[in-house]
């Protein structure tokens, strides 16, 4: 984490309404490498990041994000992808190869490490407005599928209950001085029934569920709980007419249309018979980096920060949020923050 530690070091740098970026990256942008381009578009010239400048618009405020448990930044991704202009952006993340990818994609983050140590002290030390309190705890203590589960007192389970100490105190603090203040709380759909209702009376809250299979060849059903109109309204699920042959690199097929859910392990990328996704010359094979980072949604080469080995870039992304569906769900941000135009 080294140099960007400090939170007060780094607050006082965002004179509101200023580009975070020097002028000569607007060039860059004009070439094609924005959010919103295509993703083979993105990869023509090597992904470089995100720009989050643009013309300023009446007297919306700039987002301030706090993204707990941040993991590989899919939050600033959807953000920007929906051309919200980020101020300044939170994170609390304890992953060195996470944090490796957040310094290289939202250079200007801020990272606050272990939420353990989000004390009230640290969170007053943010001097701006937060507007956006979002994350997603471990889910691996939780899950269903984890036989060893702990639960939510214990192990990572337990890191749930920092998630709505700091969404609390953030909330209050917005209410007190008047301004917009959302939240989005993730984790996985695989919850006992005991665990789901503590979790929604905590919450003060029933989740929606949502799929990435209406968004991406695969599947990763997920609650999601909050204060957005996208989580309090009924929801239609979309249907998604792309397929996993429109994610793959040059030169290789699809043996299957689309997959399950994708975890931090290569064999979840097996269909329910154990065969592979891939063929390549003919041979079965498992799905490439560079697809996997497709199929959430981020670009070609977004976790290759030149230090974090494939295992670690398919574990990281194995724990991510899909991108376009945290996108829908921030789409009504746009009416209230700046956006590029
Ligand atoms: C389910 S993943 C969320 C990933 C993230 N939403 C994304 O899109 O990449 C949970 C994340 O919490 C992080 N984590 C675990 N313990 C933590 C702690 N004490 N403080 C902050 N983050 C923690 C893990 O490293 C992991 O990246």
């Amino acid at each position: 984490m080294g140099r960007r530690r400090g939170v007060r070091r780094c607050l006082t740098k965002a004179p509101k309404g200023t580009r975070w970026y020097g002028a000569k990256k607007k060039g860059r942008q004009q070439k094609g490498v924005t959010p919103d381009s295509p993703i083979r578009e993105q990869e023509e010239d090597g992904f470089r990041g995100f720009e989050t400048s643009g013309p300023m618009q009446g007297d919306r405020p700039l987002l301030n994000c706090i993204s707990l448990f941040d993991g590989i930044s899919a939050a600033y991704v959807a953000l920007t992808a929906l051309g919200i202009r980020v101020g300044q952006y939170f994170t609390s993340e304890i992953c060195e190869p996470c944090r490796r990818v957040q310094e290289r994609h939202v250079p200007f983050g801020v990272q606050l490490g272990c939420i353990e140590q989000l004390t009230e002290d640290v969170l007053d030390s943010i001097q701006v407005p937060i507007h956006l309190c979002i994350g997603g705890s471990p889910c691996a203590s939780l899950s269903r599928v984890n036989p060893a589960r702990q639960g939510l007192h214990s192990g990572t389970g337990k890191l749930f209950f920092d998630f709505i100490r700091v969404k609390n105190y953030l909330l209050r603090r917005a209410e007190r001085e008047g301004y917009p203040f959302y939240w989005c709380f993730e984790n996985t759909k695989h919850l006992d029934a005991a665990v789901l209702s503590e979790m929604n009376r905590h919450l003060r809250e029933s989740p929606v569920a949502v799929c990435s299979s209406e968004f991406s060849a695969m599947k990763r059903p997920r609650y999601f709980w909050g204060n957005l109109k996208s989580l309090s309204t009924p929801r239609v699920p979309g249907k998604c007419c792309l397929v996993l042959d429109d994610f793959l690199d040059h030169g290789r097929t699809a043996l299957v249309k689309t997959l399950g859910t994708l975890t931090t392990n290569q064999e979840s990328q097996r269909g329910p018979g154990g065969q592979l996704p891939v063929s390549e010359r003919g041979v079965p094979s498992y799905l490439s980096i560079t697809e996997i980072e497709r199929l959430f949604g981020f670009p070609a080469h977004y976790t290759d920060t030149g230090l974090t080995s494939n295992s670690t870039r398919r574990a990281i992304l194995g724990r991510s949020f899909c991108v376009p569906v945290v996108k829908v769900l921030l789409e009504e941000l746009r009416l209230v923050f700046q956006i590029n135009e």
